[in-house]
Order: structure tokens, then sequence, then C-alpha cells
């Protein structure tokens, strides 16, 4: 029943849980890379201009859906209204047993990564780059990440989902601060600073755009449902704008102190900026194996990232859980142990694409990136689409009345938010999903 359902403990649950979820390795692995493709600075602005207007609209609406039917993805439709709606709904929760899989693959590799700084006296590139085409390890790393994700999902929305966030992402900051004083105290890391955090517009193309715009969506954790399952656990007495606008800004946060880890070090060590999704994997090795305490940074740096994408996991699965308690009937036990196995065995194939079976290929893509672009490029942006029309065309004007508190009335520019909804964000999408062809 609805009202049995679990709500976030403390006052600041839905903040942590979702901002860990949002928090992830589209922070840190992607977002200094893209940003570093693109214009350093100028791509920041871009992208903080487009997080804090049409991420928070579909933001915004998500957590709207969710807090009223109180309903994981498929029920949350249903309940409010029913028809073709909840196809939205479907969508998210394919996208969620579709991106776990890999993404788990790619949390194993930094599970594999800190296993393999501790074991190397100094951080020998090579090895890294041999760690994701090795058979079965990152399988086996695999595993382990995903029975963590496992793990934490079974415990529950407060003592597993909310108690582990709050515990792990303070840590985060801090070892991140860490790492970002060792950064950018390196001779030279003054030109990383400034190609970083200096505006260049002259770089900025139709293209810079739709990139920031597809990275600030993933990056925000929207189109899934997440946003929907998680504020489906929301007390009513809460005000929903002002926790979107934390989350998103926490989010933001996180990327740009990524950033000043990457970016200035890359400088230092004449690395190159561009060096695209390698630059995590392949480029950081190197640079920690040449400076002084390398080692010990490594680790570091890979335990940021392995929390990062832990954090996010969970919500994936939580999804899945939700959907599957809520419409099935199924217990939390036997619903994220079953979820578990299915999506680690979803995920092996995807793991074989970096090694055995890198020929293996469709349409010109690995398994594994035929994944990574049906997800993100296809499903993810179509969630999003569906719901935020369903804000501004269905579910208007209750939405406004679900905001804030029942007895408090809606902020006055909710009207804004609605055209937002309607048709802005939609036809932004749209643009940024074709541009993806
Ligand atoms: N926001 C996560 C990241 O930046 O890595 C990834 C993600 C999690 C995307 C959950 C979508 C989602 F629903």
């Amino acid at each position: 029943m609805a009202q049995t359902r679990e709500n976030w403990r403390s006052r600041s649950g839905f903040i942590i849980a979702a901002a860990g979820s949002a928090v992830g390795l589209g922070n840190i692995w992607r977002f200094p890379y893209v940003a570093g493709e693109n214009g350093g600075g100028a791509f920041i602005a871009i992208y903080l201009g487009i997080v804090f207007t049409l991420g928070f609209s579909v933001f915004l609406a998500e957590q709207t859906i969710g807090r009223a039917s109180k309903r994981s993805p498929i029920a949350a439709f249903r309940t409010l209204r029913g028809g073709a709606w909840p196809i939205v709904g479907f969508i998210g929760v394919l996208a969620a047993v579709v991106i776990l899989p890999f993404y788990s693959v790619v949390g194993g590799w930094t599970f594999g990564f800190v296993w393999k700084s501790i074991l190397t006296t100094t951080a020998e590139a090579g090895s890294f780059g041999n760690f994701i085409s090795h058979g079965w390890l990152p399988i086996l790393f695999h595993a382990l990440f995903m029975s963590a994700t496992v793990g934490i999902v079974i415990a529950g929305v407060n003592s597993g989902i909310e108690r582990w966030c709050r515990i792990l992402l303070p840590g985060l900051v801090v070892i991140m601060i860490v790492l970002i004083i060792r950064s950018i105290t390196l001779s030279g890391a003054e030109k990383g600073l400034a190609f970083f955090l200096q505006p260049d517009f002259s770089k900025v193309t139709m293209a810079t755009i739709q990139a920031a715009l597809s990275q600030a969506f993933f990056s925000i954790s929207v189109g899934m449902g997440v946003m929907i399952t998680y504020g489906s656990y929301i007390a009513r007495e809460r005000s929903l704008p002002g926790d979107a606008a934390c989350v998103i800004g926490l989010d933001s946060l996180f990327a740009i102190l990524a950033g000043l880890i990457i970016l200035p070090a890359v400088f230092a060590m004449g690395q190159n900026p561009s060096a695209g999704p390698v630059l995590t994997f392949v480029t950081l090795p190197k640079i920690f194996a040449e400076i002084s305490g390398g080692t010990i940074f490594a680790i570091l740096f890979f335990v940021i990232l392995s929390v990062a994408a832990l954090t996010s996991a969970i919500s994936i699965l939580e999804v899945v859980v939700a959907h599957l308690s809520d419409e099935h009937d199924f217990s939390r036990h036997k619903g994220t142990i079953a979820t578990g196995i299915i999506l680690f065995l979803a995920g092996i194939p995807a793991a074989l694409s970096f090694g055995p079976w890198a020929d293996v290929t469709l349409f010109g893509m690995t398994i594994f990136d035929l994944m990574d672009f049906f997800a993100t490029k296809l499903l993810l942006p179509a969630g999003a689409i569906g719901m935020a029309l369903f804000i501004g065309w269905v579910f208007w004007p209750t939405a406004a009345d679900n905001l804030n508190r029942p007895d408090v009335s809606p902020p006055k520019w909710a009207p804004v938010w609605r055209w937002m909804c309607a048709i802005i964000s939609p036809a932004l999408i749209l643009w940024v999903m074709i541009g993806g062809f």
C-alpha cells in the first residue's frame, strides 16, 4: 500500500541520496574530458546555464511525479493518469536494466584500479590498460561491484541507501580536496586551471551546446525515473524545488572539483587534455606513475571514482527493485538479489567487449557501446521528454499544487516551469537526440 511506503528518515535524506545518484562516473570520468574537448570554461558556463534551467525543470518534473503518486515509475504514471502514460515509466525501468550492467562493468574497473594501485609500488601505466582487456578479471570485479550495490540496496531505503550515501558522500569531498591540493601544486598546473576555468567562447559551436545538454541530463540522473522513485519517499511536508536546487548544485560542484583534480595534473605533466574517455583510465595512471607519492594519490583517486560509481549504481538498482515490489509483489530481498544476478549476467558481454569480444560488433558498435548508445542516447532522452510533457500537458495544474507543502501556494515561477516542461525542454532534448545519430 502507498501509505506504508518508507520515507527518508532525515530532512536531508532525499538530498543526500539524490546527490549520491547524480554524482557518479558522469562527473568524475566524463565531465572533465568533455569540458576539455569543448572549450574548457566556456563549456562550464553553458553547462551551468543549462543544468539550472532545463535540467532543473525535468528534475522537478520527476520528483513531483514521484511524490504525488508515492509509487515507482510505471505505477506512478498509472496512479496519476493511466492510459498510455505508464509507457514512459517503462522506458525508465528499461533504461535502468540496460544501464546498470555496463555501469557496473566500469564500476568494476574502478574497484580493480584501486586494487592495482595498492599492489603496484608505483602506478604502472601499462598494467591499467591491460586490466580492462583481460578476460575474466574485469568480470570478477564487475561481480564485486554488483555485490556491493546489491548489499546496500537490500538493506532498504533508510538503513541502506540513505545511511550509506550519508557516509560516502562527505568522504568523497574530503578526498577530493586532498587530490585538488596535490594537483594544483604541481608545477605548471596553472595552465590547466586557466584552460579549465577561463571561458573561451570562440570554441563554442552547436556541438558544444549539444554536448553540454546531454552531459547535463545524464549527470543529474533524469530520464530513468530515479527521481520518481527517490521522490516517492519524500514526505508531504517538504517543498520540492529547494531540494532539487540543492542536488543540482552539489552535482555541479562535484563535476567542477573533478575537473580541478584532473586538468591541472594533465597540463602539469604535459599530457593531452582532449584524450577523451581514456583521460581517466590511461592518462591519469601515467601521471600518478611520475609524481611523488603517486601510489597513494592513485589509490585515493580510484577510491573516489568507486564511491561515486557505487552511490549512482544503487539508485539505478533501486528503480528496478521498487518497480518489482510495487507491481509484482516481490519482497525487497528477493527483488534485489534476483535483479542483481540477472543484471550481473547481462554485464558479462559488456565486460568482454574490451578484450576477447572486442570484434563482436553490431551496427559498427561493440556490445558495450551498443548498450551505452541505446540507453543513454535513446531511452534516457525519451524518458525525460515523456516526463516533461506529462507535467506540462497532463498533470497541470495539479503539478504546481504538489511542489510545496499542501498549505503553501505554488511558487510564482510555476508557470515558467510549466512551459519549460511543455515545450522548451522536450524540444531541446529531441534536438540532442537527433544529434546523437
Ligand atoms: N548521474 C550518474 C553519473 O553522473 O554518473 C549516472 C546516472 C545514474 C544516470 C542514474 C542516470 C540515472 F538515472
